[in-house]
């Protein structure tokens, strides 16, 4: 495949910027490339350049029968995103608790009363699996309709072993059909279900006797994830939860700081991924994590969708060396979008991130807290052939025009999808 006539693109590779995760200034560095080219062949990039060095190549002249030429005419070309957290494994949306939430009820209020989380358990318990497979199947598409070529999928809405093994599945099964690359994550420590309230020991016990073990056997997940907050988990079950899935040999990364402040160094000794959320974060954390490649995941949607005011400061972890994500948190209770491009419009009005931020947070360091940089999140030679092409002339319009999806067409692991 060979993509000519890109006005701009965006690389994200560039020599000046150190190594690891992007922090500080670096993260502002897009590599851009004005009139270019991109040759992909069997699903990785081989060369990237200028249109006229492209076309002048002895080796694309002779071969250029052979070839699908996508002529971008003056479109930007930005890495495929990599939504790095999302939670597409549920059945119905939660109506009734957004209407609450209108009339002025808390998540916490809403979730106390029976709603949250617990209310969307039954439906994925009941489920066949093929059902569960088909929504997740047509929520990836719709993310690659919007740009998105990889994506991290977490289990957390049936809290049984059979339902949390059943989810699991879906998203395999799901991500057998689609091209793109999926990352597969045990969500088990998401809430403590009705049947264990007031005995949550006897709950983490199966999360990390059953389902750990029974997930990483038949390799379901890569990561294990827990919400560790008031109402979800403390950080002691955290430790336990983590400590099980090491001994699995499962990485881990948890929801933190979202509705409170928790310490995170206790947790530091798991190499944790990523720290997602992070709203309330003492200063000591984040001096520790400019030290560390511990990505700081930000999901402005679910501050967006649950009407909060406040955002987390994603200025003062960038400021401090602290190398930070955007991700969409896609699910039906805090954030129902499928959107990258709308978190990162979120992560600029809301969050007073640059445009060009908010591009590295959403691609190259998605990929860092995915463990996958070395694959994906940029554009160069050897990396995955993942691209999204935006009808646009400008970087800067892909978070400008929110509401609105500018996504002409994505290439994902070197296949082509549409967006209309
Ligand atoms: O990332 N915080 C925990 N998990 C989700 C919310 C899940 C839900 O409300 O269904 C989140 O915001
Ligand atoms: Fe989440």
């Amino acid at each position: 495949m060979l993509l000519i006539n890109i006005g701009q693109l965006l690389t994200l590779h560039s020599s000046a910027v150190k190594q690891g995760p992007r922090r500080g200034a670096d993260l502002k560095q897009l590599g851009i490339l004005e009139d270019a080219a991109v040759l992909c062949i069997g699903g990785k990039i081989v060369s990237v350049g200028t249109t006229k060095d492209a076309l002048r190549d002895p080796w694309i002249r002779k071969n250029r029968k052979q070839l699908a030429e996508i002529d971008c005419g003056g479109n930007v070309v930005i890495p495929g995103f990599v939504d790095s957290h999302t939670h597409p494994v549920f059945v119905s949306p939660r109506l009734v608790d957004f209407e609450k939430r209108i009339e002025g009820a808390s998540y916490e209020e809403i979730a106390a009363a029976g709603g949250g989380i617990r209310s969307s358990l039954e439906g994925v318990r009941q489920a066949a699996m093929s059902k569960l497979t088909a929504k997740v199947l047509r929520v990836l598409q719709d993310m690659a309709a919007h740009g998105t070529t990889t994506v991290e999928a977490k289990s957390g809405y049936g809290l049984t072993l059979e339902s949390e093994l059943k989810s699991l599945e879906a998203i395999r099964e799901a991500s057998d059909g689609w091209a793109g690359t999926v990352v597969p994550t045990l969500l088990g420590a998401h809430v403590v279900p009705k049947e264990f309230q007031g005995c949550s020991q006897k709950y983490v016990e199966i999360v990390c006797k059953e389902m750990i073990p029974r997930a990483a056997k038949r390799n379901l997940a890569q990561f294990v994830d827990v919400f560790c907050d008031k109402g979800a988990f403390a950080p002691e079950e955290t430790e336990q939860i983590f400590a099980a899935a090491k001994e699995d040999g499962l990485s881990v990364r948890a929801h933190m700081g979202q509705l409170s402040e928790t310490a995170l160094a206790p947790l530091l000794r798991f190499n944790p991924a990523s720290f997602d959320h992070m709203d309330h974060v003492n200063n000591e954390d984040v001096k520790q994590l400019a030290k560390l490649d511990t990505i700081t995941t930000l999901v402005p949607g679910a501050n967006y969708f649950l009407g909060l005011k406040s955002y987390p400061d994603a200025r003062r972890f960038i400021d401090a060396g602290v190398p930070v994500a955007l991700a969409t948190d896609y699910n039906p209770g805090t954030s129902p979008t499928i959107s990258m491009p709308m978190a990162m419009s979120l992560a600029c009005t809301q969050m007073k991130m640059s445009p060009a931020e908010a591009i590295a947070a959403a691609t190259i360091n998605g990929a860092w807290a995915l463990r996958l940089a070395d694959r994906k999140g940029s554009i160069e030679p050897g990396k995955d052939a993942d691209l999204a092409v935006f009808d646009v002339e400008d970087y800067r319009e892909v978070p400008y025009w929110y509401g609105v999806n500018h996504c002409r067409m994505t290439v994902l692991n070197g296949v082509i999808a549409a967006s209309d």
